[in-house]
This record gives C-alpha cells, sequence and structure tokens, in this order.
C-alpha cells in the first residue's frame, strides 16, 4: 500500500511541506509500462531517472560520502522529516544495486556530481523531489513529470474512482481538460473498452510532450489522444459527443500565489496554478462549455479548491446553467474537503 500524506494545491498555501507520497523506490516496481518507450519523445535529461541507462559508476565509498554529506546538508538546512527519506529514493533511482558488496564498484544512471548537484537543488532552490527525479506515484501510476509540468496530486486520484460510477463509461468518449501529465487521461482510459476514447488537451507544450510521453509508455496511445490548445478548442469534431469531461484546471486566486510554498510557487507552472482574481476564471468557463461539449446524459466532475469554491460552482451551476445540467452534487476528497463538483447533462 501506498503511503499517503496529505497535499492538496490550496494546501500548499502558507507553506506545509510539499509531500511526495510513495513508499517504494521506483526503480522496484515491476508494472506493465513500456521500459523503452519512444526516445524521440524524451532526451535523457527529461528522462525520468529511474528510466535512464546504467551509463556510470562510482565507488562505494563515493557514494557513501555523498549520502552523508548530502544528509548534513538536509539536517542543516529545510525543517522537514521527509527529506531523508527523499535522499534514500533519489539514491534507489539513481543507482543499481541496493547492497554493494564494499569493494565494488556502485552502477548508476546519472554521475555522482550530478547527485550532488541535483541534492543542493532541493536544499537551496527548494526544487520539488518529483522534478528531481523526473516522476510521481499517482494511483497506481508512475508518471513522468519535468518542470513546466504540474506534479499530478493525491487528492485528484479520485476523479478516476467518480467516472468509475458512471453508468456505460467504458465506451464513451471523455475529454480531459487541461491534462498535464495525463494523469487523469490515463487513470481513465485504462478503464475503457476498445471503443472508448480519452481526449485529453492541454495549452502548455511542455505538458503535452510529457503526456504524450507518459500515454506511450503505459501503451495507450490508441485509447488517449493529446491534443494542444486551449481548453475546448482542440475538440471542436467532438462538441456534443463527449460522455464525460473532468478538468482539474488552475484555481488558486491570483493573490494566493506569493502564499504557495517555495516548492509549488517557484517551481511549478504558474500557468497551472493561477485561477484569476478569485480562482474561478477557468472553472466558470469549462462549466459554461459543458453545455455544448458534452451529449445529453453526459457526466462532468470538476476539482476545485475546495469548500466555499465548490457551494460557489454547485450553486452557480443549479441557478444559473440549471436549464442545461442536473442531479449535481459537491464530493469531498479523502481529507473531509468539499473538492469536487460533479453532476449531468440535460
Ligand atoms: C492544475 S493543472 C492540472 C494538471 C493535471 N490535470 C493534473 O491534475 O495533474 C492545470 C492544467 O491546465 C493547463 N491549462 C492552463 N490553462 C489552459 C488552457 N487555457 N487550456 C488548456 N489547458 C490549460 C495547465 O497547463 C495545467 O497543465
Amino acid at each position: 500500500m501506498l503511503l499517503r500524506l496529505p497535499f492538496t494545491l490550496s494546501s500548499a498555501l502558507l507553506s506545509p511541506p510539499l509531500h511526495p507520497h510513495r513508499s517504494k523506490p521506483f526503480s522496484s516496481l515491476s508494472s506493465s509500462p513500456n521500459p523503452n518507450p519512444n526516445p524521440n519523445h524524451s532526451s535523457n535529461t527529461t528522462l525520468p531517472l529511474f528510466l535512464r541507462p546504467l551509463s556510470y559508476s562510482a565507488p562505494v565509498s563515493s557514494l557513501l560520502s555523498f549520502r552523508l554529506w548530502a544528509e548534513s546538508l538536509a539536517l542543516s538546512s529545510v525543517d522537514d522529516p521527509h527529506l531523508l527519506r527523499e535522499l534514500s529514493w533519489l539514491i534507489d533511482d539513481a543507482s543499481a544495486h541496493k547492497h554493494p558488496r564494499n569493494d565494488s564498484l556502485v552502477p548508476l544512471r546519472a554521475e555522482l556530481h550530478e547527485l550532488y548537484e541535483l541534492w543542493r537543488e532541493r536544499i537551496e532552490k527548494r526544487r520539488p523531489f518529483q522534478y528531481l527525479v523526473g516522476c510521481e506515484h499517482w494511483r497506481d501510476l508512475v508518471l513522468g513529470v519535468r518542470e513546466g509540468v504540474l506534479i499530478p496530486r493525491p487528492e485528484t486520484e479520485m476523479v478516476v474512482d467518480l467516472v468509475g460510477e458512471v453508468e456505460g463509461f467504458e465506451r464513451g468518449w471523455w475529454a480531459d481538460l487541461g491534462t498535464g501529465s495525463g494523469a487523469l487521461a490515463i487513470g481513465i482510459g485504462r478503464m475503457l473498452r476498445e471503443d472508448g476514447r480519452v481526449f485529453a488537451t492541454d495549452l502548455s507544450s511542455d505538458a503535452v510532450e510529457v503526456a504524450r510521453f507518459n500515454v506511450e509508455r503505459y501503451g495507450l496511445k490508441d485509447k488517449v489522444e493529446i491534443r494542444q490548445g486551449s481548453w475546448f478548442e482542440p475538440l471542436q469534431d467532438v462538441k456534443g459527443k463527449l460522455a464525460g469531461i473532468v478538468s482539474n484546471p488552475p484555481y488558486i486566486p491570483t493573490s494566493h500565489l506569493p502564499g504557495l510554498q517555495p516548492e509549488v510557487g517557484l517551481h511549478e507552472p504558474r500557468l497551472a496554478l493561477d485561477g484569476g482574481e478569485n480562482g474561478m476564471d477557468h472553472l466558470l468557463h469549462l462549466c459554461e462549455g459543458s453545455a455544448s461539449a458534452l451529449k445529453s446524459g453526459g457526466f462532468f466532475a470538476f476539482e476545485t479548491n475546495g469548500d466555499a469554491h465548490s457551494e460557489f460552482l454547485a450553486d452557480l451551476m443549479t441557478a444559473k446553467w440549471g436549464k442545461f445540467f442536473h442531479n449535481i452534487k459537491i464530493v469531498l476528497d479523502f481529507a473531509g474537503i468539499k473538492r469536487f463538483v460533479t453532476g449531468y447533462c440535460r
């Protein structure tokens, strides 16, 4: 079972630490993804560390020196008990041998000096751990991520479960708007039958590239199509035919951005965070557009900044767009926060 530590975009305000949520090093996973995705989609510098070839080596003593240096740097700076665990994961991902003999060389996926540099960035620049190793655990997936692409959050995982509860979802055409790393599109795509499809859009070319890489790694190119463009723009050909729309759009109010913890505010893309003056700009656009993009009976699930935002959105959809939508509900996330607004198109 994965170790889950609470971290949501909205709880990133006022500096709680950015916790990775995993119990195993990536290199120990033996799941079904393609271990050799098309190298044209990703240069070695953006390939997740655990997928890189073992091109380097270092004496055990040098790796031990790195660990001791990195531990002392961690203990002397940021007050975060998870850092030492991250350090172990970094070393696990970077090296092939768990328990090398004392006299041996340890095969490495990165040069030792790169590990020093990465750790310095983690501590001194508060670069998120997930960008250091180039991936994040999300549901039972290991998704590639890099700067320019939002690190998928645990609370968003629930959207896949909400889709799984929709009658006949397996055969429908779905849209994931603002797909980022492709997390939701891949999570949904894996549950679909042959005729089911996911169309995933994002404005960011970094996100589109990384999402395509992840889709290919999970062998879902026939099911999940990544399209670049703004929200519904790239979906004109499927307008009115969608069985469902999911989205975790940018929803942080602009004035809250300076208060984000450094890992988020300094390193994650503003395009993925900034929801406008009150955080609702994109959500309102998505609700309005869904009325014509969904087919009759189509389902939607939108993630919000929580509580008051969900209530506002659900009330507005009932009052202003009630002639288009029905069965509008607020769904709690695992922390008990009113996180999602769901419903159906009339
Ligand atoms: C909060 S992130 C969510 C990413 C991903 N769905 C997830 O849950 O991890 C929002 C995403 O919306 C994308 N985005 C922002 N503005 C957009 C627009 N106008 N059209 C399409 N995507 C947009 C961002 O690039 C980002 O990938």
